[in-house]
């Protein structure tokens, strides 16, 4: 996830903007960069990888090190590659102003051609550039200041953002302005630092000042001013930082994968932002606009990864069948080769991955391209082998996912191929109003997650009854049994608790035998066509004294009779089910793990990206 530092005041801002990006490495990040504006002029500095280069580059610089303004970032791709071209800080077409931005500028591709026709040249693939090109705009006649310039250029921007801006004109001055970004000024003596996050700040200073969504600060070293966007004055209490650093980075969570869970509503947010368009009810996914004809055209598509991304493609695999009409297979990415598969230039074949650097299934990717399939990826981490190895994508902008155990990748790969599905089921056959339902139900789908998060001590209470057992099954159908195999991987690969998932109706032939009091049967039983189904498999379990656990549809009082525990989820269209029902089993597994006392965060023999095959 992106980071920003900005420094005004008397010393020397080049050690502290560094010092403040190396508190923010946790982050996750794949390039950085500086500027410092010092003797009428930017002096810029941009590096991909860690910052400890971008240090190194920096040092022998006597310009960046002397000034006492200046700005810095660490990018984690959203859009473009993770280049030294597209690092932050960005400059207008004068060079005299300099941004940093954290989060999504949803409409910068009209905004751009608005700046184009007005004779603005782009260096840059990134939406960033647009918004500081869009100050220059409005500050290049000379008859505004830098905070002017800021107030005309942001009501005009659709999206997330938090900023830090400075111009050679004025020196000694930030301003800064977020919206849906996080930004907080730690305000010193004579001194100030603004931050995306208190970790750069709390070296310097305890006493800060949040800013609010839509407010905009105008920093100098003797004072700060505060303001809405509507320029409207607001002022603002100063508060103390409470937080240790160790407790910043994990955002006060005990464990990165607790707080990747938490993050899940947020993360699938920024999956459909700009996406899923509820006014004309359309998805627009502008990764795929190059290739959309060829894929309509598709007459099979084959979902590739491993772990739990080939549990997100088996969901796939429903969705394209159901919402898209389109056959579908799913493939183990380390299988896919060694079994000579039908692949030609009618199939599509989709990798999944968070990493994007996944070595089973970069092999995968190479045979299906070999055999002249289309290849499309469906990836975290811009710039990654796989979404550069692949024709076209969809990223998945989770931000990045630090716990080994993958959580909100997951959901996110759910609600992306969920677009993808409707984007072609639309185009193919799906009625305006079946999309309609479809659309509305998946904006409500954040909200829906983050209200089965505050579950999450009952589901501890309900782990701690359970962790004395060394054998489990998650059991689901349809939609839900891949869902069963990744509350199973969840569970065996931080607790170490041995666990199997399967098809329910698959229990009777031959599982079954296993089932007995020692024996915790996990069950996702959300509303859907096989419900009363799903019951009977639950009477199996209970039969043979079997403990059983069900994830259920709230409202669901009946089901109460036949299981030990019940963990309810919100009600929604059987295709988005997986989104809510899996939240509960992570949460499980993350509860049972720590009760064991295992490292949820760095689980045995576990690393988070396999480059090996
Ligand atoms: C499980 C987990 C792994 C990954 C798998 C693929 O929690 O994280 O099973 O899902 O190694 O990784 P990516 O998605 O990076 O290709």
């Amino acid at each position: 996830m992106c980071g920003i530092v900005g420094y005004v005041g008397k010393k020397n801002a080049c050690g502290i903007l560094i010092e403040g990006l190396k508190r923010l490495e946790y982050r996750g990040y794949d390039s950085a960069g500086i500027c410092i504006n010092h003797g009428g002029k930017l002096h810029i500095s941009k590096h991909t990888g860690r910052v400890m280069h971008l240090e190194e580059e920096v040092l022998g610089d006597e310009n960046i090190a002397t000034g006492t303004t200046g700005i810095a970032h660490t990018r984690w791709a959203t859009h473009g590659e993770p280049n030294q071209t597209n690092a932050h800080p960005h400059t207008d077409d004068s060079g005299r102003i300099a941004l940093v931005h954290n989060g999504v500028i949803e409409n910068y591709r009209t905004l751009r051609q608005f700046l184009i026709d007005k004779g603005h040249t782009f260096k840059s693939e990134t939406d960033t550039e647009v918004l500081v090109q869009l100050i220059g705009e409005f500050y290049r006649d000379g008859s505004r200041n830098l905070e002017q310039a800021v107030h005309l250029a942001l009501p005009e921007v659709t999206g997330t953002y938090g900023i830090a801006v400075t111009s050679s004109d004025e020196p000694d001055k930030i301003v800064a302005a977020r919206k849906g970004s996080p930004l907080i000024i730690g305000v010193g003596e004579d001194e100030y630092v603004v931050a995306s996050d208190a970790g750069a700040i709390i070296e310097h200073t305890a006493n800060v000042i949040y800013l609010k969504d839509n407010e905009i600060a105008v920093i100098t070293s003797t004072g700060l001013r505060t303001a809405t966007i509507d320029n409207v004055p607001v002022t603002k209490e100063i508060q103390q930082i409470e937080w240790s650093l160790d407790e910043i980075a994990l955002g006060g969570f005990e464990h990165f994968m607790l707080k990747e869970i938490f993050e899940q509503g947020e993360a699938v947010r920024n999956s459909m932002r700009g996406r899923l368009d509820l006014r004309e009810m359309r998805v627009q996914l502008g990764g795929l606009e190059s290739v959309l004809r060829e894929l309509l055209r598709t007459r099979k598509i084959v979902l590739i990864g491993c772990g739990t991304a080939w549990h997100a493609g088996l969901v796939g695999e429903y969705l394209f069948e159901d919402l898209g009409r389109i056959p579908t297979e799913v493939e183990y990415s380390s299988e896919f080769r060694y079994r000579n598969p039908i692949v030609d230039e009618g199939t599509t074949v989709i990798a999944i991955s968070q990493s994007g650097e996944t070595a089973d299934t970069l092999a995968a990717l190479r045979e299906a391209t070999d055999k002249g399939a289309l290849t499309l990826g469906i990836v975290n981490v811009v710039g990654s082998t796989v979404a550069r190895n692949t024709d076209a994508g969809v990223y998945l902008h989770a931000g990045p996912e630090i716990g080994v155990a993958s959580t909100k990748a997951f959901t996110c790969q759910l609600a992306v191929q969920t677009l993808i599905a409707l984007l072609l089921g639309r185009r193919r056959f799906m009625s305006q109003s079946t999309m309609q339902g479809y659309l509305e139900a998946l904006a409500e789908i954040p909200e829906k997650i983050e209200s089965i998060l505050t579950e999450s001590e009952r589901i501890k209470d309900i782990a701690s009854g359970l962790i004395e057992f060394d054998n489990w099954l998650f059991l689901g159908r349809g939609y839900n049994y891949p869902v069963a195999l990744e509350g199973a991987l969840k569970l065996k690969e931080i607790s170490y608790i041995h666990a199997e998932g399967l098809p329910a109706a698959e229990m009777k032939h031959g599982p079954i035998a296993l089932i007995n009091e020692n024996m915790p049967v996990v069950f996702l039983a959300p509303r859907c066509s096989t419900y009363a189904k799903i019951i009977s498999n639950i009477e199996e379990v209970r039969a043979r004294k079997g403990r059983v656990i069900a994830i259920a549809t709230q409202g669901d009082e009946e089901i109460r009779k036949y299981c030990d525990q019940v963990i309810y989820v919100p009600d929604c269209p059987v295709p988005l089910q997986p989104m809510l029902t899996v939240v509960p089993l992570q949460l499980l597994a993350y509860h049972a793990a720590l009760l064991r006392g295992c490292n949820v965060d760095k689980p045995r023999n576990l690393a988070k990206s396999v480059t090996v095959e």
